[in-house]
């Protein structure tokens, strides 16, 4: 049986027929607010009821109850904001209840302003990611967005532009596919890597438990350093390819910014899989973290305040090779001291790919790491 939604039911404002056709005449003569990907992204993800309950960019007391109570004001967990920051200037020409085009490139979605008002990027940064260092990429951004937010409902009229688009599917086609296959438990994975062997090695041991396992990569603006988009899926495919059974298998994108926050955004991935339709969702070692501001198990931990996220999470120890076991491992099943243990260390692997070599077997699959080589620039440049 695939997941409720989160909240009960799945959003979907995407318009369709012949209200679309309208409101795409109505957009041309409204104002504009462009987009950048991600805000856009936003939009498609509101609309499709990958973030369900929501429907709409937050409004102040929305935004207030997810930063003091990590839940909606209806109760619903809920951990990061959803926002669409603009300047001052957009912010004089409207007034709450106008119709606004939110625009990539081309009209996409209208919404009615609900609510405009200031908001505090400190404390956003301080609640959200616990720190307001420019170090950490998620705080950063933050600190980048412009003094307004705008709330309100999005309509979606057009799809922004995808040049992933076979490899998405929706919250409702996932939960179709997930029942056609007889699945009953399903366990997302969130990534926002090419695979290791450590990643492999939790997927696979969750699928000693569950029926099926959704990875579900982001792909969206990253930082620098962070493995490229289409290197993320050329790779999954090799490996899916190689060294999964079909039958136990879904890749699917999301398209999503990865904010780097640790904890809160474990609890934020598992409910997007959750609307997806997954029973399950894997949290493993430092999840969602970034250059030491989390602890290494602080994802999982934050778990324990919601009994009732309605998502079951897989929690999984760091995995490691060991050389005396011969194979991967973790501190759960190993007995072996430190020197036996290779872990698996984003910045090491990169630094081998970088110099064009091949990481070891027990890092990362032979055709895996070959076709992250044929890509001259495997990763997120300055
Ligand atoms: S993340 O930012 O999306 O969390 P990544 O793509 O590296 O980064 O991780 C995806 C998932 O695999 C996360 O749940 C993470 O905790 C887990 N993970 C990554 N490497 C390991 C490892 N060596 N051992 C256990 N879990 C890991």
């Amino acid at each position: 049986m695939v997941a409720k939604p989160h909240g009960g039911k799945l959003v979907n404002c995407v318009v369709r027929g012949r209200r679309r056709l309208r409101l795409l005449e109505e957009a041309g003569e409204l104002p504009r607010v462009e987009l950048s990907q991600e805000e856009a992204a936003d939009v498609e993800n509101l609309a499709y009821g990958v973030y369900s309950p929501l429907e709409g960019f937050m409004a102040s007391e929305e935004l207030e109850s997810t930063l003091a109570d990590m839940r909606l004001p209806s109760d619903v967990p809920w951990t990061i904001p959803i926002l669409l920051d603009v300047d001052e200037s957009t912010v004089e020409e409207l007034r709450e209840g106008d119709y606004i085009a939110l625009c990539a490139g081309k009209p996409i979605a209208l919404m009615r302003v609900e609510e405009v008002y200031k908001h505090s990027k400190e404390d956003i940064a301080l609640r959200v990611y616990r720190t307001s260092s420019l170090e950490h990429p998620g705080v950063a951004r933050v600190m980048q967005m412009r003094d307004f937010l705008l709330a309100g409902r999005v309509e979606l009229i057009s799809d922004p532009p995808n040049p992933y688009e076979r490899y998405t599917l929706r919250p409702a086609e996932t939960r179709v596919l997930f029942r056609e296959r007889g699945w009953r438990t399903i366990a997302g994975f969130q990534t926002r890597n090419a695979p290791h062997l450590g990643h492999e090695w939790i997927q696979k041991t969750a699928l000693a438990f569950v029926d099926g396992v959704f990875i579900n990569p982001v792909i969206g603006r990253k930082k620098r350093g962070d493995f490229r988009d289409e290197v993320i899926l050329a790779a999954y495919s090799k490996l899916i390819e190689h060294y999964y059974n079909p039958n136990t298998v879904v890749l699917s994108i999301l398209r999503y910014e990865m904010k780097y926050a640790g904890p809160r955004e474990a609890v934020h991935h598992a409910i997007m899989r959750k609307n997806f339709g997954c029973t399950h969702f894997i949290v493993g070692r430092d999840h969602a973290g970034v250059a030491g501001f989390y602890k290494p198990y602080e994802a999982q931990e934050i778990f324990k305040e919601f009994p009732d996220l309605g998502i079951t999470p897989l929690f999984f120890r760091e995995f490691f090779y060991c050389r005396r076991c011969g194979g991967i491992a973790n501190e759960k099943t190993c007995p072996h001291p430190e020197e036996e243990r290779l872990r698996f260390s984003g910045t090491m692997i990169r630094k081998i790919i970088e110099g064009g070599e091949r990481p070891p077997e027990y890092v990362m699959r032979p055709e895996v790491a070959d076709t992250i080589l044929s890509f001259k620039e495997p990763f997120v440049g300055g």
